[in-house]
């Protein structure tokens, strides 16, 4: 018999979701979201085989749950659900980016058929909602798990397979050490590019020429506040707490920079600079325990028609697959850099190879 996958939230994530379970052999996705048209559109295109209407009745049905809603929304639903007499055992899971409040619901559940483990699946867009969601959204992304203490091993385990179709690649942590360093590399992250954009939006009234030299450095920079507010107010309060102690120790270092400035210490300055330069310099760039990393080359390439197509084409004929390519920095009739990521050291130094050979200046990253 089939099992059924209940999918709450069919947006950016849980609508990605439904697209890899919905081809698993053996599966059956019901979909139910709040807003119908979402819900009309995942039937029709059979990214869901059913569109449930009521909560309760689906979860009933289900086999495993999956909570893609936004936090407090996926919050109030782990609270509904211990309210549920269920005649079959379900398996949780959601996908919120903070798991501290998740956790702490989930692990508060005295009901004998549910078991909870929580995931994150460390990938997103800045667009939202079913239109914006796609299939391969998660492939060789971080696919975190944090199991509650209703569930062991062999749960994480049947999530795995479930997911095994988004081609992204599981680790297990605690909520506290999943909510630390996501805070560190993401949520943190985000607030400072969102106050570096509003300090140029400062500027802009005196300095209108301010958003044609905002090209380069400064977009690469402050990409990710353009990310949907929505989601990220409720991150950001999520994880309230670990961000405002981070924020201290943020204006604390700034005062140290607005010393040496201050204090015209021009040395202390360079160290703190060079300090700064030594440690980036030095983060790991290839594979750290199951942490995967890519391998990545920079390839100069000319503002001009097919510039892209040439170094492209070189690397297909040899029948050699990227993982990624972002171009970093191009303005008009300059030279820009082309990340271009490979899977293995070797695809990496062979496309080196080929692409000298044709004459490209090309930088491997050690
Ligand atoms: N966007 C990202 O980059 C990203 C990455 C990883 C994890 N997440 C997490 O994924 C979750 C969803 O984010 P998203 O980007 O997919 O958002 P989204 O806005 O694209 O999708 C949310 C969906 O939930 C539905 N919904 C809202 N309230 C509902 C309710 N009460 N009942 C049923 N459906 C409801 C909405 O109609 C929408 O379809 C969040 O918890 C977020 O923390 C987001």
């Amino acid at each position: 018999m089939a099992e059924k996958v209940l999918i709450i939230g069919l947006g950016l994530i849980g609508g990605s979701l439904a697209m890899n379970v919905s081809k698993k052999e053996g599966h059956l996705v019901i979909g139910l979201d709040q807003d119908e048209k979402t819900l009309n559109m995942a039937l029709k295109q059979g990214v869901i085989h059913q569109a449930a209407k009521d909560f309760e009745e689906a979860v009933k049905e289900a086999d495993i749950c999956v909570l893609a809603t936004p936090i407090s929304v996926t919050i109030e639903y782990l609270h509904a659900l211990q309210k549920i007499e269920l005649d079959k055992p379900l398996l949780v899971t959601d996908v919120s980016s903070v798991k501290k409040r998740v956790l702490e619901a989930a692990d508060q559940w005295k009901h004998p058929m549910l078991s909870f483990v929580g995931g994150h699946p460390m990938a997103g867009s800045h667009k939202q909602g079913y239109p914006a969601a796609k299939p391969h959204l998660f492939e060789n992304a971080i696919y975190v798990l944090t199991p509650s203490v209703h569930a062991n091993g062999e749960e994480a385990n049947r999530l795995k397979e479930l997911f095994s179709e988004t081609g992204a690649r599981f680790l297990t942590f605690t909520t506290r050490e999943h909510d630390e360093m996501t805070a560190v590399i993401s949520h943190f992250p985000h607030l400072i590019a969102s106050s570096l954009v509003h300090q140029a939006k400062g500027w802009q009234d005196t300095h209108p020429s301010i958003e044609h030299l905002a090209a380069g450095g400064f977009k690469d920079i402050t990409r990710i506040a353009s990310s949907n507010p929505r989601l990220w107010q409720d991150i950001f309060f999520q994880n309230r707490e670990l961000l405002l102690s981070m924020l201290d120790d943020w204006i604390s270092e700034m005062e140290k920079v607005r010393g040496f400035l201050s204090e015209k210490d021009s040395e202390g300055t360079l160290k703190y600079l060079t300090d700064a330069k030594h440690y980036r310099d030095g983060l790991p760039v290839k594979e750290r325990g199951a942490i995967p990393a890519f391998y990545d080359l920079y390839v100069d390439i000319h503002d001009k028609p097919g510039a892209i197509y040439q170094v492209i084409g070189q690397l297909a004929a040899a029948d050699i697959s990227i993982k990624n390519i972002e171009i970093l920095e191009i303005r008009e009739g300059i030279t820009g850099v082309l990340r271009i990521s490979f899977a293995s050291s070797e695809d990496q130094v062979q496309s080196k190879a080929l692409l000298e050979k044709n004459s490209f200046e090309v930088m491997l990253q050690q």
